[in-house]
């Protein structure tokens, strides 16, 4: 997608060799206009395959999420973090690790929300080893749903996520893909 690559160029900062900063219109600051042509595109990618919701983790997945939903005209539900994990009836929930942050985390969504008839979209802003789209597809399983492909604003398509999600058989489907931050620069694929 031309429009967010452009973006990522004029406003990305490349903090290392592994992390892309997008504070400037996603992950702080959010371009409205930029996210509704994102939310576009996730749909033309993804019309026609009978998606009934959208599963996304938050903070920074939402917006994308809420875009995208509104042009399939799906509800959007996003999975929240806990620190720890207190149980409650009707939550489904799965365990995730950031490499990011190296710490590990609860993520649960109501199971009120998912029902097995229900083919989901995972969407999220950034796929890195895939370990959030892994547990988002854990708890979209656990509902007894089928998940129909995974949407991703900015792969970095040098980490594995891709490779493990697409051994598993989905389709992903990522609006940027970036090869390399190496020297400071941001390189795309193709
Ligand atoms: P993974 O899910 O693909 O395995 O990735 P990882 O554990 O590395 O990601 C942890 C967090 O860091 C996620 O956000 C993810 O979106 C974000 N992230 C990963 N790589 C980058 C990057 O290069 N740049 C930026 N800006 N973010 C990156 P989160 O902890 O869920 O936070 P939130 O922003 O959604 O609240
Ligand atoms: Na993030
Ligand atoms: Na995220």
């Amino acid at each position: 997608m031309e429009a967010l690559k452009q973006k990522i160029r004029e406003e990305g900062i490349v903090l290392s060799d592994q992390v892309l900063k997008v504070d400037a219109f996603l992950n702080h600051q959010i371009d409205p206009r930029l996210m509704q042509q994102v939310g576009h595109e996730f749909a033309q990618r993804f019309q026609g395959q009978g998606i009934t919701k959208i599963v996304t983790i938050e903070a920074s997945g939402i917006a994308p999420a809420v875009m995208a939903g509104l042009e399939l005209g799906v509800p959007v539900i996003f999975a929240r973090k806990f620190q720890s994990l207190t149980l409650k009836n009707d939550l489904l929930i799965s365990k995730v690790f950031s490499f990011t942050k190296q710490t590990e985390s609860t993520i649960a969504i109501s199971a009120k929300h998912l029902s097995a008839a229900d083919k989901v979209l995972v969407i999220d802003d950034f796929l890195a080893n895939g370990h959030a789209a892994k547990a988002l597809i854990d708890l979209i399983q656990q509902a007894g749903a089928s998940v129909a492909g995974i949407g991703i604003v900015i792969e970095k398509s040098f980490q594995d996520g891709r490779a493990l999600l697409e051994r598993e058989g989905y389709r992903i489907e990522s609006l940027a893909r970036v090869a390399s931050l190496a020297d400071g620069q941001v390189t795309f694929l193709e």
